[in-house]
């Protein structure tokens, strides 16, 4: 934890690959904004960058990384394979329509967005994640993509997929902020070398987390922003969290995490938080 110093330090991934240890998150970032605060969110620090199929903005993202005049293998891009693409066949060709709209030929890091779930696949959604994943290894394995991992898997999904699988996750891409924090999954997953990625670390629009007086408190203590708070008890824990924003003095002060220090006490204080909103979405209960 200590040697993080800031947003481009790494954490090491299960297979050896370095990831800075905070994103810049697209997701609502229509695609006429997002080459723009792309670009700026580079010229502001950011090297990690996640979008996905779904967010509709793959192409502006690309289009904001080429602009931005930093070389390729110099930033660190994540993209996702959505929903409506599972199975061996529909991942690969999903893949290869992702790297042509972000017009790059490999990425730092693929996911499967969300599990195929039993309430809407039955008994056939352990079959569509594990056929899903064998393409995901087959793309790692031609070299397509540095890392492969996971989103939205509880661990009985994870325990699920391991049956069949030959590559192990390096990453789990789940929902951690102040009031749902996911504590015991976090526990599973780093236990199991995968890392552990924050979406929604600032609870997403509008979530009451910003307005929490627990976490204004203790960000009045540090003279630091309850937004600020929400990183640095994430970061804390060993989670790498995705912050988004389309404003530059947010993009910035969303990276200004690394000069204090939360105590034990506090942290404590930040996990038993109770529910204050954001999408909380149980991914077996989804039906998209
Ligand atoms: N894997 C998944 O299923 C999944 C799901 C959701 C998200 N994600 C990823 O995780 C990233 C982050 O999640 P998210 O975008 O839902 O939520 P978030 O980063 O928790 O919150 C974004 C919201 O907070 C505002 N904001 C940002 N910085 C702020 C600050 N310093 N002070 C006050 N408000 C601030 C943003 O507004 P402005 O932009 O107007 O500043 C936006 O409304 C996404 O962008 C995406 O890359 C993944």
């Amino acid at each position: 934890m200590l040697e993080l110093t800031n947003i481009n330090s790494t954490f090491n991934l299960n297979n050896g690959v370095k990831i800075p240890c905070v994103g810049y998150g697209t997701f609502r970032t229509p695609a006429d904004v997002a080459e723009k605060a792309v670009k700026e969110a580079i010229a502001t620090g950011y090297r990690h960058i996640d979008t996905a199929a779904v967010y509709g903005n793959e192409e502006a993202v690309g289009k904001g990384i080429k602009d931005s005049g930093i070389d390729r293998q110099d930033l660190f891009v994540t993209s996702k394979l959505w929903n409506t693409n599972r199975g061996y066949e529909e991942t690969k060709k999903a893949f290869q329509e992702t790297l042509d709209r972000l017009q790059m030929s490999y990425l730092d890091l693929y996911l499967i967005h969300w599990p195929a779930n039993q309430k809407q696949f039955g008994d056939e959604a352990a079959k569509i994640n594990a056929e899903t994943w064998r393409a995901m290894e087959d793309l790692y394995n031609e070299g397509k993509i540095r890392a492969i991992g996971l989103s939205n898997f509880m661990p009985h999904h994870i325990v699920e997929l391991m049956k069949t699988a030959k590559v192990a996750p390096a990453v789990d891409q789940i929902e951690v902020h102040p009031g749902w924090p996911h504590t015991e999954e976090i526990k599973y997953l780093q236990a199991h070398n995968i890392l552990v990625e924050a979406w929604a670390p600032l609870g997403g629009q509008g979530a009451e987390v910003m307005s929490n007086p627990t976490l204004l408190q203790i960000a009045d203590k540090y003279q630091k922003t309850a937004a600020q708070i929400c990183l640095r008890w994430i970061l804390q824990q060993g989670v790498l969290p995705l912050p988004k924003s389309v404003h530059k003095e947010r993009m910035v002060s969303n990276q200004q995490i690394f000069d204090f220090e939360l105590t034990d006490e506090e942290m404590r204080k930040i996990s038993l938080l109770p529910n204050l909103g954001g999408q909380c979405a149980d991914p077996d209960e989804v039906d998209f």
